[in-house]
């Protein structure tokens, strides 16, 4: 039995009280890897952005709403966890600054500075111990294979699950899985929830290719 830590869903931004930078992502791709792992036998925590859909009430849930809160709710998570599924969606960039009241209209133009939110996964990765491993996602309209292996390295991680735009708010997916530069899967099209399952199977084999973690010196 491992211990997945996953995040799904969107972060927000806000600009002021009411307004928010977000996407459209529904948050149902972590969902239903939550749900695979947790009827595998694993244990699971899900740390997800606001989501119109319900998460799965059998795992730890961890709600956010911001980029930097799921961070810091990652960065306390990771440590106690064996696997790290990645498919939120994070903004990328939040506000310079955020209004504390509510930002009146006006005729001129309005010049928003955006600055950017942290790397999640990449930091995750640079604290990953020898039996941690992380799977991310990347989510590409273009130079699809390229830009995933760039990622893949570049954030550290064992394996990164390409999928496109059109699988925004969909139930369905459609996903090639890369697990180093050249090293990619068939690409095959399923219902999330299918997917998910294969996916689960896949993050469990990498992490025992990986080895246990080291027992407590004590316990030898
Ligand atoms: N990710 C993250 N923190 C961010 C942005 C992305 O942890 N600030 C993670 C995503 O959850 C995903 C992977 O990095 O697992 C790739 O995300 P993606 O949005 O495809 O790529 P970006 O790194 O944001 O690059 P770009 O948007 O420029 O393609």
């Amino acid at each position: 039995m491992l211990k997945f830590l996953i995040t799904a869903g969107p972060t927000r931004e806000y600009i002021d009280p009411v307004r928010f930078l977000s996407n459209d992502s529904s948050g149902q791709m972590g969902f239903a890897l939550a749900e695979a792992a947790h009827h595998a036998g694993h244990s699971v925590t899900l740390v997800h952005g606001p989501v119109a859909s319900v998460p799965p009430a059998e795992v730890a849930l961890i709600p956010v709403v911001t980029a930097l809160e799921m961070e810091s709710a990652c960065q306390r998570e990771w440590p106690g966890h064996d696997v790290l599924i990645m498919t939120a969606a994070v903004a990328d960039y939040r506000p310079a600054k955020t209004f504390a009241t509510k930002h009146k209209r006006a005729g001129a133009n309005w010049m928003l500075e955006l600055t950017p939110n942290p790397d999640i996964v990449a930091g995750l990765s640079r604290k990953k111990r020898p039996d941690q491993i992380l799977v991310g996602f990347a989510l590409e309209d273009r130079d699809q294979h390229r830009n995933a292996e760039k990622k893949l390295v570049e954030k550290g991680l064992a394996a990164i699950v390409l999928n496109h735009p059109a699988a925004i708010g969909s139930t369905e997916n459609e996903i090639e899985i890369c697990l180093g530069p050249g090293n990619w899967s068939p690409r095959r099209r399923g219902s999330k929830k299918d997917l998910a399952k294969e996916l689960v199977v896949l993050a469990a084999h990498l992490h025992t290719a990986v080895g246990p973690a080291a027992a407590p010196l004590d316990s030898r």
